[in-house]
């Protein structure tokens, strides 16, 4: 056993923090059981007291403690594909489960990530551990150890796992009277989820004034700068000749393709997500590249409008939520 994984085991059953790795991106972990513990989790991300935790289990033994009643048949055919890896469930709660996890729901947010350190972590505490994406409200995920750690220094110890693999939230699932209906884009995609419960998948309506999932009213994973999606590079274009005539800290953030296929001028500072043909680098470059961007003196970014075809989805979604054109974030959290 890694001694990190035992050291980080102790902290969590005393009731500190820890940072770890999982697929997604890194989770700001603390003991599913202990209220001050998930207390300050809120105070330290400066989160919405109404925005409840994902539970993260390393055994399916661990559910009993945590749901009320029984799995159902679509619950369990997803379980038994699917997990472990990075699709959320929302269950029943068991009367046991803290109210400071569900933000007083009555069902409760359940994954068994994938990556082995989380899963050994998990294992070496003895309990499941709940642990929402390890970065200040409304900032990007961290996707590596490395941001965590500008996030929150020596305040948090974090176990080290590199880079993520997926790099985006877990997808946010919930069955209720048979209707399937996700609550969170995520990679696994509407077409993964129909492919195994052969019943057709609803995309939640976030406009909703009373949204099933409290997390998706509030902007989220904002660069500092001001980020805009493009229509089409035929805009990005005409916005790079206007540049040449009154140059600022511009920035770009597109896919290998549109790079190509643009006459940059000097100056413009550009990042790649990746190739269009390869969907998966694009979620998994996102928020490293959003990250980098705030290291940078660039004040506006103009991203691109992806397919959402897939994954997607969650690509567009993230984009737009960072974009200036969703919600304004809670006035606790603009704080942060
Ligand atoms: O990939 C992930 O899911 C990462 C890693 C660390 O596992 N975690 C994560 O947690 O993204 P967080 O706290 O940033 O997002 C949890 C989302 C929020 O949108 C929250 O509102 C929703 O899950 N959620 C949690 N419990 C819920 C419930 N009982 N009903 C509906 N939505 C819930
Ligand atoms: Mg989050």
């Amino acid at each position: 056993m890694n001694s990190d994984i035992k050291h980080a085991a102790q902290l969590l059953n005393q009731g500190d923090l820890v940072a770890f790795p999982t697929e997604t991106v890194y989770g700001l972990g603390a003991c599913f059981d202990n209220p001050e513990a998930i207390r300050k989790i809120y105070t330290i991300k400066g989160r919405p007291s109404n925005n409840p935790l994902i539970v993260h289990i390393s055994h399916i033994d661990q559910l009993q403690l945590l749901i009320a009643g029984e799995i159902s048949d679509q619950y369990q055919s997803l379980i038994d594909t699917i997990w472990p890896g990075p699709l959320t469930l929302i269950f029943p709660k068991n009367p046991s489960v803290l109210p400071e996890v569900t933000g007083g729901l009555d069902t409760v947010a359940i994954r068994m990530p994938r990556h082995p350190l989380a899963l050994e972590l998990i294992e070496e505490t003895g309990k499941p551990l709940v642990a929402p994406s390890a970065n200040p409200s409304g900032k990007p995920s961290a996707t590596h150890n490395q941001h965590v750690y500008e996030y929150f220094g020596d305040e948090v110890y974090c176990l080290k796992g590199g880079f993520c693999t997926v790099g985006l939230e877990s997808t946010v699932l919930i069955i209720k009277n048979n209707l399937p209906t996700i609550l969170r884009a995520g990679v696994i995609s509407p077409q993964d989820i129909e492919n195994v419960i052969k019943t057709p998948v609803v995309i939640a309506d976030h406009t909703d004034p009373t949204p099933l999932s409290p997390g998706m009213m509030y902007r989220h994973y904002a660069p500092e700068a001001k980020l805009q999606i493009a229509k089409d590079p035929t805009q990005i274009q005409s916005i790079l000749t206007e540049y040449q005539h009154h140059p600022y800290p511009l920035g770009l953030l597109l896919s290998d393709e549109t790079i190509q296929s643009l006459d940059i001028p000097f100056g413009v500072q550009v990042k790649s997500l990746g190739s269009q043909s390869r969907p998966t680098e694009i979620s998994r470059n996102m928020y490293q590249t959003m990250i980098a961007f705030d290291h940078t003196d660039v004040e506006h970014i103009w991203t691109e409008t992806f397919d959402t075809s897939g994954i997607g989805l969650a690509i567009m979604d993230k984009l737009t939520r960072a974009s200036d054109s969703t919600t304004e974030l809670p006035e606790q959290s603009k704080s942060k």
